[in-house]
């Protein structure tokens, strides 16, 4: 309530926006999941749900008091960090994670300067294995506007049953490319 443009909610993600985000095969299957923005936790606990018993959690939560809520939940499988997502790469590299598979994030996007916007994506983009997803949950489309030059257009679906409806958006970071061979090459 006194932060609400950092928050960017005034009600926790209900059980319907919970399982929309957590209930998938990428999920399932990560080895490295990361969220940004878990606030006191709800959708943590949705993602622990799916978790392997093997992977690994990293909670990266900008304010005090909703990253201290966050690491009450406990779960060996969960780091609860209080930092700043732009810090996103500093993080992994001192938790020594060189990559990731999944990225949830509720940061609001829309609310955040465009310099701190484009550097957070750049950020997710870098940090995801290729073939790792980036789902982000969000009521305003800016997200969409900063992921599209690296991620291209995203999946998108509309939950009606949360506080605000909201959508969720999740892209795909594309396998890296084998090298064009140019066709002078090739006519040789
Ligand atoms: C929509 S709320 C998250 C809701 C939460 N996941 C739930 O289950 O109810 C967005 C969260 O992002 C956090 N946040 C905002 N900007 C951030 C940033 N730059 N880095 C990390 N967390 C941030 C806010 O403090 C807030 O907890």
């Amino acid at each position: 309530m006194r932060n609400p443009a950092q928050v960017a909610t005034v009600c926790p993600s209900s059980p319907y926006l919970t399982q929309a985000i957590s209930d998938r095969d990428c999920v399932r299957q990560a080895d490295t999941i990361v969220e940004l923005g878990p606030g006191a936790g709800g959708t943590t606990l949705g993602l622990l749900e799916q978790l392997s018993t093997g992977g690994r959690l990293v909670a990266i939560e900008k304010t005090e008091e909703l990253a201290a809520a966050a690491a009450e939940i406990v779960d060996p499988r969960l780091h609860v960090e209080h930092a700043d997502a732009q810090d996103l790469c500093g993080v992994l590299r001192d938790l020594g994670i060189a990559t990731v598979d999944v990225m949830v994030s509720g940061i609001p996007f829309s609310a955040l300067p465009e310099p701190v916007a484009k550097r957070i994506m750049q950020s997710v983009h870098q940090s995801l294995a290729p073939g790792g997803r980036f789902i982000a949950y969000q009521f305003r489309p800016d997200v969409c506007e900063f992921a599209r030059p690296l991620f291209g257009p995203p999946t998108t679906e509309t939950v009606m049953l949360n506080v605000p409806p909201l959508q969720i958006h999740v892209w795909e970071k594309v396998e890296t490319l084998d090298p064009v061979v140019p066709q002078t090459v090739i006519n040789a």
